[in-house]
């Protein structure tokens, strides 16, 4: 059975069941709380806890890829050295939303695991929960009750995160057999490989808070999880998931890439180094992750899901620098991710050139310190053997962190290797001097809004509707009132903010690119709100407002949309025009990492390798404003998700779109997108790129406006055109900044005469001394220290004073050599400020003045040269 047929069967046989397919999910879930999508009821958790509607049907089921890397569930360190752990992996899963609980869930489970993958009841084995006689019970109708066992928390009580759904669960394990795992360790419920678990079933009952608190769900629900990569491997006839089909077209690739051998278990022999072996299926597990990752539009970072992201790629290239490996090879095993996985996975084929070249720009990046950081780490690891210690500073740790790009787990996985550990106290103390920031962006980043009032307002009025696509302006009835913590109120009083919900808004939820729409609300014809903003929650479309006078339930009230709404439209259709001209002219591997799309400005943030040049910025800018000229209509349509697939509509990773799904083409642009857009391309008026730069590794960013700000844009430069042409007295500015320039070039060059002069220029000499004493024109003060440093630097033995003249001020600067006994810079150049109505003083052999008093400069050079003959004399 191939590993696509087992996910067909796993959906299908659940589909005839009456459950709902689910698409997997982004590997990024629109979900503070966690790093990254890491089961598959992370999709299904606002409904598990009742903050959304429980969706018909109320059963649901998925092939959900997940990542378990950071975060709660951290496989990263296990990942190469056992047989069955991933950084990324698919997980098959079925839910119910207080449809059904333990009775079927267990049923189906076991239907599907005896009958339709057909593995004999004789190799199968369960664990409950140590306190749950209802799932023992509902067990023994199905299996032995000798081949059940009891466990505690640990094995078998199941949370998302910190905090979130929960439950106690059950797990089914198939006996791999005694003849091949005859370890210690290999009875039922030990730590050995023999009894692999294959399906969890959790029976979802709390809601951990942040104080760790349980309470109940308002419906016991179901949510299941089985490895897709077990079961392969299981129904394979292998012990080790990395020795399955799926993985053997990358092992190929990394046994071309370094010429070892990656041998199966069943042909390993006592002489096969472990170490190589491990290092393969590190390389292999990681080149998935990091796939599809980057395919999904998450790039390399310094924080966050994206330092999670370089972290699994550096320690996949270590272990490459292990096999022997010198220069960037994880790309090319990314590539063979791609074509082996974009059968299923449409998008790695799309992206895959895209992601190889990422992938290879941040390893190239790491090889260039991972040879000085592996000398760094081999010095300490040699010290503390022979000092007998058994902890690694957390300095050298450290330093490897921040100035190697070690991160703390390569450190930590390279000494495990060899029974070592970090001293984490210092790694710490370091650390915290240089503030944390890998989990900043992500750990806690406030989640208070999902507390506030949104169930009760869904189940009392559903969602409310929008008919802002047609009007802007509308009669309609507040529904109910927020304060600015989202708690329902009475009312709202003047100077107050919070929140409206109002039955039918013409107001726009901000959404993707565009920022939600801004207005009045109004009373008869008295304006009684501001709005400030416009968010969706939860479905629940609220605009954020401050109250100009006092708003009550039920009043009824007309809303108006601000003007800006139409400048905000002609940018987003922009961005339409933008990202298809981008894909045009750079590839179909940009996709859009981030959009900001205002009134008077559109930002776009896409992945792509490197700077774009000004001809490819042209280019997409023409581009543009050919489909603005070309006055391409807007047609809108609504239509099934594979239909517009099908048409080739650009869909956006991380976004959610139902089955039904709003479509806006303007000539070839075709997007999914629920916003406001102009009726015809050209009420854009004209665009113009005003920036491109980088937003952080393989991420670009361009901004541009268009409209009404295209054309202060154009006016704005146009004014400082006219200004320059005044300035220059030149008709043509172009022929006005040439002369300018060759004025500029010809002062300089005479400036630079002056300088190369000053050797030629009258000196006498004393007692074999070189005296100079000069006024020097067209010369800055600084510029007369260089020129004494090379006075001094070309002669033995020298007094130099030179005078300059700026703006009004003279400067007197001093150089001696080979004579300061005879006589001092300090002294002399303060002796020749005094007649300049100045004062200052230095060092014996350099010294500087200033003076005011310009008549006396003549005087001042005489006395400058006779208190020099004197002491030289
Ligand atoms: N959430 C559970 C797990 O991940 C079952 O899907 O194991």
């Amino acid at each position: 059975m191939k590993t696509k047929d087992i996910r067909a069967l796993f959906l299908e046989y659940f589909a005839s069941k009456g459950h709902k397919v689910y698409d997997s999910m982004p590997l990024v879930p629109d979900d503070a709380s966690l790093l990254f999508t890491n089961a598959g009821m992370v999709q299904f958790k606002d409904i598990f806890t009742g903050k959304i509607p429980i969706p018909t049907p109320n059963i649901a089921t998925s092939s959900q890829l997940c990542i378990r890397a950071g975060g709660k569930h951290n496989d990263l360190e296990n990942v190469g050295y056992t047989a069955r752990h991933h950084t990324l992996f698919e997980m098959l899963g079925n839910f119910s939303f207080g449809a059904y609980f333990k009775e079927n869930a267990i049923a189906y489970a076991w239907e599907f695991v005896t009958k339709i993958l057909g593995f004999d009841k004789s190799v199968l084995y369960v664990t409950i929960h140590e306190s749950d006689d209802e799932a023992y019970n509902i067990w023994c109708k199905h299996i032995n009750p000798s081949r059940i066992s009891r466990m505690g928390d640990k094995d078998n009580f199941w949370q998302m995160g910190d905090t979130g759904p929960c439950g106690p669960c059950s797990e089914i394990f198939v006996d791999q057999g005694e003849e091949f795992f005859n370890g210690e360790e290999d009875y039922f419920g030990g730590d050995g490989d023999r009894f692999l678990e294959i399906w969890n079933l959790v029976f979802m009952q709390y809601e951990r808070d942040k104080e760790g608190n349980l309470k109940p769900l308002p419906k016991p629900s179901i949510d299941t999880g089985m490895g897709l990569e077990r079961v392969v491997a299981l129904l394979e006839g292998k012990h080790n998931n990395f020795d399955t089909s799926l993985f053997s077209p990358l092992m190929q690739k990394i046994e071309k890439i370094t010429g070892e051998k990656y041998y199966r278990d069943d042909e390993i022999h006592k002489n096969t180094p472990n170490a190589t072996q491990a290092s393969f299926r590190v390389i292999a597990d990681h080149a998935r992750a990091v796939a599809f990752l980057l395919a999904q539009g998450v790039n390399f970072d310094k924080e966050g899901r994206g330092y999670v992201l370089r972290r699994i790629l550096r320690r996949a290239v270590r272990h490459g620098y292990l096999l022997g490996l010198r220069k960037a090879f994880l790309y090319e095993v990314i590539g063979a991710v791609c074509e082996s996985m974009g059968t299923h996975y449409s998008y790695l084929i799309e992206r895959k050139n895209a992601i190889m070249e990422q992938c290879k720009a941040e390893e190239e990046r790491f090889f260039e310190t991972i040879e000085s950081g592996m000398s760094l780490f081999n010095a300490e690891l040699a010290s503390m053997q022979n000092n007998h210690e058994k902890s690694f500073k957390g300095e050298v740790a450290f330093k490897l962190y921040d100035t190697y790009g070690f991160p703390l787990d390569l450190t930590q996985d390279m000494l495990r290797e060899v029974g070592f550990s970090v001293d984490l106290k210092s790694f710490e103390a370091c650390m915290q001097e240089q503030k944390s920031r890998s989990k900043a962006h992500w750990k806690g980043s406030g989640d208070s809004l999902k507390e506030g009032d949104f169930n009760a307002l869904l189940s009392e009025f559903g969602e409310n509707s929008f008919i802002g696509y047609t009007h802007t302006q509308a009669h309609s009835t507040l529904l109910a009132l927020l304060d600015s913590h989202f708690t329902r109120v009475e009312s709202l009083q003047n100077g107050q903010e919070g929140y409206v919900l109002l039955d039918s808004t013409p107001f726009y939820p901000e959404s993707g690119g565009p920022v939600g729409d801004k207005g009045i609300l109004k009373i008869d014809s008295n304006v009684v709100a501001q709005v400030l903003d416009t968010q969706k929650y939860f479905g629940l479309n609220l605009s954020k407002i401050q109250a100009l006078g006092i708003l009550k339930t039920k009043d009824k009230i007309i809303a108006e949309v601000d003007s800006s709404r139409f400048e905000i439209a002609k940018h987003h259709s922009a961005t339409h025009l933008l990202h298809l001209a981008l894909r045009k002219i750079l590839g179909n591997h940009i996709t859009q990492a981030g959009s900001l799309v205002e009134e008077n400005r559109l930002r776009f943030d896409f992945s792509h390798p490197k700077a774009l040049t000004q001809e490819e910025l042209e280019a997409i800018q023409t581009l543009v404003n050919a489909q603005i000229l070309n006055q391409n209509p807007q047609v809108c349509e609504n239509m099934e998700i594979a239909e517009a697939k099908a048409k080739g509509a650009m869909a956006l990773f991380g976004e959610k779109y139902g089955n039904n799904v709003r479509v806006i083409t303007f000539g070839d642009s075709i997007e999914l997108c629920g916003g406001i857009h102009v009726q015809n391309t050209a009420e854009i008026g004209s665009f113009y790129i005003v920036r491109e730069s980088s937003v952080s590794s393989g991420v670009r960013r361009i901004e541009a406006v268009c409209g009404a700000a295209a054309y202060q844009y154009g006016k704005n430069a146009l004014d400082s055109i006219r200004i320059l042409k005044d300035t220059l007295k030149n008709q043509d500015i172009i022929q006005g900044v040439a002369k300018l320039q060759n004025a500029l070039k010809e002062a300089k060059e005479q400036a630079n005469k002056a300088k190369q002069n000053i050797k030629s220029l009258d000196y006498e000499e004393i007692n074999s001394t070189k005296l100079i004493v000069l006024k020097l024109d067209s010369v800055e003060a600084k510029e007369a220290k260089e020129i004494i440093d090379k006075t001094k630097n070309e002669n033995e033995k020298v007094a130099i004073l030179l005078i300059t003249q700026t703006n009004g001020k003279v400067a007197i600067t001093a150089g001696i050599k080979g004579v300061e006994s005879l006589l001092k810079a300090g002294v002399w150049v303060k002796e020749v400020a005094q007649i300049l109505g100045g004062n200052g003083g230095g060092r014996d052999d350099f010294a500087t003045a200033g003076g005011k008093d310009t008549s006396k400069i003549t005087q001042a050079l005489d006395l400058a040269k006779e208190i020099a003959r004197k002491n030289l004399g």
